[in-house]
């Protein structure tokens, strides 16, 4: 059982997909058949972390509270937390410095999706490292996009770039980050960039400075996943359906884990598949009781 501590970062303002995030946020939006937040939870909840904060913007906090509470029915312990303005990814270490008191943290982007057969294997594995970071490098065909790894002739890190017109690499950073608990400390010593955020590349710069990041890369085997405009959103969704059609499984289903995990019984599983009814949603979880009880 893991003692560190999960942040989900759901603020920002979807200015990318604008019209669509004018009225309600980018990570509430469906990919496919669920909320976009249900993907990045599910893979914080697959590394086994039930404390977590979700940071958010004023304007939406309550429409994420209508949609998933406090986390018990899951059997997690959620705290709230507000973003007044969009000031930057390594902002969230400083709004998150109380929740984590001194735990080490693994945080994901809201909007990040991942899925592979060895992801929770994966996470264990950066989990363990109690101090220093670990990041995940994903081959992508864009990566002037992201926050870009360069690596040396020995494929050691030497440096992380967010956003480079040029490229020293085809291996984006994902929105994955497990850190140690000197991750707020380190978040106060950021100053904003040009375009005036707290970038979490250069906090990830100073756990670099150290030799304390680790780069770990995420084989062809996971797809890692983007929902920054529109196209690519539906792109995931796609995904989503594909898979989950073919397979009669579900992708990003929190009851689903958390039953496996043994954070809830079967009569809380029964209770949350009489909730969602005859919904597909609602059938796969009445057959999980089922197949359990096979
Ligand atoms: O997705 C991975 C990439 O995420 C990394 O490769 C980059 O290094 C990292 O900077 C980030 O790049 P993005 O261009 O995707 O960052 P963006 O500003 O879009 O923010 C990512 C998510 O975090 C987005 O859903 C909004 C949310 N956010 C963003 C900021 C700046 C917040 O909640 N608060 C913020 O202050």
């Amino acid at each position: 059982m893991t003692t560190r501590k999960g942040i989900i970062l759901a603020g920002g303002t979807g200015s990318r997909l604008w019209p669509i995030t004018r009225g309600v946020s980018k990570q509430l939006l469906p990919v496919y058949d669920k909320p976009m937040i249900y993907y990045p939870l599910s893979a914080l909840m697959l590394a086994g972390i039930r404390e977590i904060a979700i940071i958010t913007t004023p304007e939406d906090q309550a429409q994420f509270q209508r949609l998933i509470g406090d986390g018990g029915q899951w059997g997690l312990a959620f705290t709230w937390i507000i973003q007044p303005k969009p000031e930057g990814l390594a902002q969230a270490y400083l709004l998150a410095e109380d929740f984590l008191s001194g735990s080490a943290s693994a945080m994901v982007l809201g909007d990040n999706i991942f899925f592979g057969h060895g992801l929770p294997e994966l996470m264990a594995a950066a989990d363990a490292q109690q101090q220093g970071g670990t990041v995940f490098g994903y081959r992508v065909s864009d990566p002037e996009r992201y926050g870009v790894v360069a690596f040396d002739t020995q494929g050691q890190v030497q440096s992380i770039v967010e956003k480079p017109a040029r490229p020293a690499s085809n291996y984006a950073v994902t929105g994955l980050y497990f850190l140690d608990g000197t991750a707020p400390q380190r978040a106060r010593a950021v100053t904003p960039s040009a375009r005036g955020e707290l970038e979490i590349v250069s906090v990830l710069e100073s756990y670099l400075g150290e030799g304390a990041l680790t780069v770990e890369r995420m084989g062809r085997g996971y797809a890692w996943l983007d929902t920054g405009t529109h196209g690519s959103l539906l792109d995931a969704g796609n995904f989503v359906r594909t898979l989950q059609d073919r397979q009669g499984t579900q992708v990003g289903c929190p009851e689903e884990i958390a039953y496996a995990a043994g954070w809830i019984d079967a009569e809380r599983l029964r209770a949350h598949a009489e909730t969602y009814g005859k919904s597909r949603y609602g059938r796969y979880l009445s057959d999980l009781l089922r197949e359990r009880a096979e």
